[in-house]
């Protein structure tokens, strides 16, 4: 049940969240002390099908449920300290993770491998031991890096289920969607577009050609709206000048996406969104991970789509994404190995 301040919050501020049943889930957020944490804490608090927050961080966890704990929405919410990460993840059904370093400028995500590679498979390690059947929602870069280390912890462990591990891509649909809306003079409700591929610089692959404002796009203009897309993140890393890189629009976009795994997992059926998962769209190509349109079910991944029909350019795109997804890929791979 929502409260009526939620229900009021949820439709005045953001149309991000839905319900679609009575039953409710417990989420956990590694990092949650951080730049995405907080505000991520602060979008899943406000989730109805949230019923209890799991907040782990090795700083500064306490400190955020503390504070998220006092908004009047009905779920509980518990923060966790570096030595308590097994009793964060007790009983998890979902864990999102933007645990590590962010991005400086003139960064690539791959420069924050070093970093990243450990924290992710030491927390999937956690994961997989305590809480073997959770959702996990890798939101840590270079996401197509970090999906196949996860991936690979889990498989050593026995226990990895491709239904059951997402890179977070949903920052690059929701930028799509913007700067479509922008470019086009509509509401960005109308030029949803799919983005498949990876996330980051040439793998992020934006099908325009799939809604009719983005077909209409040609030229200059379109290699601009590209070019955004794609590196729509520097942007926001440059404009920070050394603190940091998305974190707002990213919490946003974690909690889209994890609000549509959730209204998947209550049966809600029809909820479809891209996402980095293991399948066999690229196999052939050697690439294992590939982010097109999902149908999440109450098992996680319920069916993969195809990414439909290609424009002359988007095959091109997708002739530059390929072989650097590959690559992305094997490092991750080859870390766990
Ligand atoms: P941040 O530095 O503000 O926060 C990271 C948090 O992770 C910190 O609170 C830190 O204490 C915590 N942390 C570090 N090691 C940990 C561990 N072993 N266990 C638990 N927590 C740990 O960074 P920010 O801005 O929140 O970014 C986090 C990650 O998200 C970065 O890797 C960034 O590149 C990525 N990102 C991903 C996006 C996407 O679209 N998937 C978009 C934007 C950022």
């Amino acid at each position: 049940m929502l409260t009526r301040s939620a229900a009021r919050l949820l439709s005045t501020q953001t149309r991000a969240f839905s319900t679609s049943s009575a039953r409710q889930t417990k989420v956990a957020v590694l990092g949650a002390g951080g730049g995405i944490g907080q505000p991520l804490s602060l979008l899943l608090k406000i989730d109805p099908l949230v019923s209890s927050l799991s907040l782990y961080d090795i700083r500064g966890a306490p400190g955020v449920a503390a504070d998220v704990s006092h908004i009047d929405t009905e779920s509980t919410v518990k923060g966790y300290t570096a030595d308590q990460l097994d009793e964060a993840l007790e009983g998890v059904k979902v864990v999102v993770i933007p645990a590590g370093v962010p991005r400086k400028p003139g960064m690539t995500r791959d420069d924050l491998f070093n970093t990243n590679a450990s924290i992710v498979r030491d927390l999937a390690t956690s994961v997989g031991r305590v809480a073997p059947e959770a959702h996990i929602l890798v939101i840590s870069n270079p996401v197509n890096s970090t999906v196949p280390i996860v991936a690979r912890t889990l498989e050593k462990a026995g226990v990895f289920d491709p239904r059951r591990v997402f890179g977070v891509t949903t920052l690059d649909v929701v930028r799509a969607a913007r700067f479509l809306g922008e470019v086009s003079g509509n509401d960005p409700k109308n030029t949803v577009v799919p983005v498949v591929g990876g996330h980051s610089g040439a793998t992020i692959v934006p099908l325009l050609s799939q809604n009719a404002y983005g077909k209409a796009i040609s030229g200059e203009a379109y290699a601009a709206l590209v070019r955004r897309i794609q590196f729509g993140g520097d942007e926001v890393v440059k404009a920070k000048d050394g603190a940091g890189s998305a974190t707002l629009s990213m919490a946003y976009a974690g909690a889209k996406f994890t609000n549509a795994l959730l209204r998947g997992l209550n049966g809600e059926k029809g909820v479809i969104t891209p996402t980095f998962v293991k399948n066999n769209v690229f196999a052939d190509k050697g690439v294992d991970f590939f982010s097109s349109n999902v149908e999440l079910g109450q098992n996680g991944v319920e069916k993969i789509y195809p990414i439909g029909p290609l424009s002359a350019e988007e095959e091109k795109l997708l002739e530059a994404c390929l072989p650097d997804l590959k690559k992305n890929i094997e490092k991750g791979y080859a870390f766990v190995a």
